[in-house]
């Protein structure tokens, strides 16, 4: 039987990436980098050996669809934002068995369709690289297996129900797993016409925004999952949610959904990321 013993929010925005790196950005990021190397040590001293990532920028279509392979290397350069975060290296060990575990019992006993895939060409998104390079997956020996968040023409009982499925494929593995979701809260990035000075990156789109992600964090440090996952969906439309926060749908509906009660330990306080909103949240699990 096997635990589940660690689970957060996280950001993984590139100016994350940029803080590591000589330049102008460096250190610009140092809380979150710091939020993400302590949340790392803290998996390694739990005995993680496996972290389950929902990744808000692998964008799917339709089903839900899962990166079961064995092993992942490459060198990784986005095609959204090639100027902030290119050739970046990379090397993991992945976890197929737990990937197809978790499809069969989505699919079978969940009735929501996951694909596990074994196609050595699939890589991995930068919403998973960038905190399992920060987490340090390699050095620590975490296998990674990845979970396509970016869904867009899906509803967020049914990632509750994946995030579920999770939850129940953990209990039949062995060993000790993570769950990190990984995205924003709010995501309306500035508008292309504002962006003028290297402000844009530090700041909110709209304060509206900023005001309701603010609202939403008091609600996970009092244990409201109740009212948060009642205006969940329409937080998500209404302040662009990253990925629609289907990343959120699945970490809570792996933790209980509305009946999950216990306050999040903020890791890194809130902050603004080229017009959104981002938090290093961990959200207590039961021993
Ligand atoms: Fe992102």
């Amino acid at each position: 039987m096997g635990n589940l013993v660690f689970a957060a929010k996280v950001a993984h925005v590139p100016t994350m990436y940029l803080s590591e790196q000589e330049g102008p950005f460096k250190g610009c990021r140092q809380s979150a980098v710091d939020g993400h190397r302590a949340m790392g040590k803290r998996m390694k001293d739990l005995g993680v050996d496996t972290v389950i990532v929902l990744d808000t920028h692998w964008l799917v279509n339709n089903a839900y669809h899962i990166n079961g392979n064995a092993h992942f290397k490459g060198v990784f350069t986005s095609n959204e934002f090639p100027h902030l975060l290119a050739d970046m290296p990379y090397e993991h060990e992945g976890n197929p068995e737990m990937s197809d575990l978790i499809a069969k019992i989505a699919t079978e006993e969940k009735g929501v369709t996951v694909r596990s895939h074994h196609i050595a060409s699939l890589e991995l998104e930068y919403g998973t690289l960038i905190p399992m390079w920060l987490m340090g997956a390699k050095e620590y020996g975490f296998k990674v297996v990845s979970v396509a968040c970016l869904c867009t023409v899906h509803d967020h009982m049914e990632s509750a129900k994946v995030g579920e499925a999770i939850r129940e494929a953990i209990r039949r593995m062995d060993g000790n797993f993570a769950i990190v979701a990984s995205g924003s809260l709010s995501h309306a990035i500035h508008p292309n016409t504002t962006l003028k000075t290297m402000d844009h990156f530090f700041t909110i789109s709209n304060e509206f925004y900023k005001q309701v992600d603010l609202r939403a964090l008091d609600l996970w440090k009092e244990g409201r999952f109740k009212e948060f996952t009642d205006m969940l969906p329409l937080y998500a439309k209404t302040c662009h949610g990253e990925g629609l926060m289907h990343d959120t749908a699945m970490l809570l509906g792996a933790l209980g959904w509305d009946k999950y009660d216990r306050g999040v330990e903020i890791v890194t306080p809130y902050f603004e990321a080229a017009g959104t909103g981002q938090v290093n949240a961990v959200f207590p699990v039961a021993a």
